[in-house]
Parts: structure tokens; sequence; C-alpha cells
């Protein structure tokens, strides 16, 4: 069973594309005439030009919004299409639930015509620069260690790549990891927990220590005291990367 067919049943209720990071996808897949999507769940931020949907979990495919681009059930390592099937393929959030990162990336390689663009993160910068698991929850970044994929392996594997910062905005509607930087009690909210597969996937055994000294450090304002800078930020780079490969 699909990993996803566990964690995703109230994805849709906690990540609704966020605009801004909409616009800078969009502006990454550039001219390309039709756009695949790669590990897309349900759908977010598929512009109109998108032919196909890809996604293993049914649960996923399930959300998808009336309306919405054609889907099937596959996964990246074995995409069922034409080698040039599309001007550009695109995988957000997703390559680091794969089984076979290398074998996904051919892939995307070979079905991609002119440009691939994936969102992904850089575990080194997420665990230096973003507070809930640097400060808190260091066995969540232990998880990640194992299956982030290191900037320059993605390069590599794709033959060359421009890596582009996302700034996480501090009112994000997509509820990803480091979403609420700048909202912290959201992550004692076990509902906003089951869309961050990190969380999710770490278990709450693990995280409770953690947690609980979140939630005294809110009760006593020691948390705002001692990140008093994020508060009066907008935006924050904690590692979040657009990854475009361009002539694959
Ligand atoms: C965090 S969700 C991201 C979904 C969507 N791209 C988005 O930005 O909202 C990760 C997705 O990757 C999918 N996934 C997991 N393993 C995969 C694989 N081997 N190939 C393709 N997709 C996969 C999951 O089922 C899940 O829907």
């Amino acid at each position: 069973m699909a990993t996803y067919d566990t964690l995703g049943a109230t994805y849709g209720r906690t990540r609704q594309p966020d605009p801004r990071i909409a616009a800078r996808i969009v502006a990454a897949l550039g001219d390309a005439q039709d756009v695949i999507n790669v590990g897309a769940g349900t759908g977010s931020y598929e512009p109109p030009r998108t032919v196909l949907a890809l996604e293993p979990s049914r649960i996923m495919l399930a959300q998808r919004p009336q309306g919405s681009a054609p889907a099937a059930q596959a996964v990246a390592e074995r995409l069922p299409l034409r080698d040039n099937a599309a001007d550009a393929v695109m995988a957000l959030l997703t390559i680091h639930h794969w089984t076979d990162v290398a074998a996904g990336i051919r892939e995307l390689r070979r079905v991609a015509r002119r440009r691939i663009v994936i969102l992904t993160w850089d575990q080194q910068l997420f665990r230096e620069r973003f507070w809930l698991v640097r400060d808190y929850l260091p066995a969540v970044a232990a998880f990640d260690d194992t299956r982030a994929v290191p900037p320059g392996r993605l390069a590599d594997l794709l033959g060359g790549a421009r890596p582009e910062p996302v700034p996480v905005p501090h009112d994000c509607t997509d509820g990803f990891a480091a979403a609420y930087w700048r909202r912290p009690h959201a992550y004692l909210d076990p509902q906003v927990r089951a869309g961050i597969s990190m969380l999710a996937q770490t278990g709450e055994d693990a995280l409770a220590p953690g947690l609980n000294r979140l939630a005294d450090d809110l009760t006593t304002g020691r948390w705002h005291t001692r990140y008093a800078d994020l508060l009066a930020r907008d935006t924050v780079d904690v590692g979040y990367r657009l990854v475009v490969a361009e002539g694959v």
C-alpha cells in the first residue's frame, strides 16, 4: 500500500496550495506548453496546461478536485509514458518519498522534452535554520537525514540544475513542514501534524518530549523571547528549493 494511503486522508484540509509558491512554480515552468505532474498528490500547483498527473496513492487521487487534469496511478520509478511525452515534468515535495530516486529522476529525464521542475529542500540548511527541528525535534531531523536528497546529488542526477530559494511566507497556506514557522502553536495540533510527513512518520512517542517542551515554552512566553527576531519577519529561507533543469 502506498504510504499516502495511510498519511493522506486529511491532506486536502491542511495542504492548500500557497499562491506565492504557485507563482514561483509557474515562472519556473516558463513557456512549456504541456506539463506532467509526478507525485501529484491531490493536484496542488497544477497549472491549467497540465495534461496528466501521476500518483501512487488512491487516497490522494480520490481527493483531486473535480475538473482537474486527468490522473493515473503510477510511481515515478516506472512512468507509463513514452519518451519526450511533454515539454515539462514537475515533481513537487515528493522525491524524498521515492524508493529509488535515481530511477525516478531517470524517468523524469526520459519523459521531459525540455524542462524538469522539482520542489524539494536542502536538509543541511533546514536542520541549521528551522527552529522546530533544530531546537525541539532532533529525532525528526535524523529521520529526514535518511530520506532528503542532497542538492549536489540531485544536480548530478539531473545532469546539471539551477536551484532557486523558495522563502516560506509567514501565513503559508500549504501546511508543509516549515509552513508554520511563525505560528508555533500549530505544531501542537494533531491535524496539522498529520499533514506533515516528517512528523506523521516519526510517531507521537518520539515527538512527545519536544512537543511538551514547545507547549511549555509557548505558555511561559519563552518561545516568543527566544525567537523574537522571527516575529518581525514576513518570510524565511529554511532551505526549500525549486530545482530547475533545462534541456534534459
Ligand atoms: C507531500 S505529497 C506532495 C503532493 C503534491 N505534489 C503536492 O505538492 O501537494 C508527496 C506525494 O508523493 C507521492 N509519492 C510517494 N512515493 C512516490 C513514488 N515512488 N513516485 C511518485 N510519487 C510518490 C505520495 O503518494 C504523495 O502524494
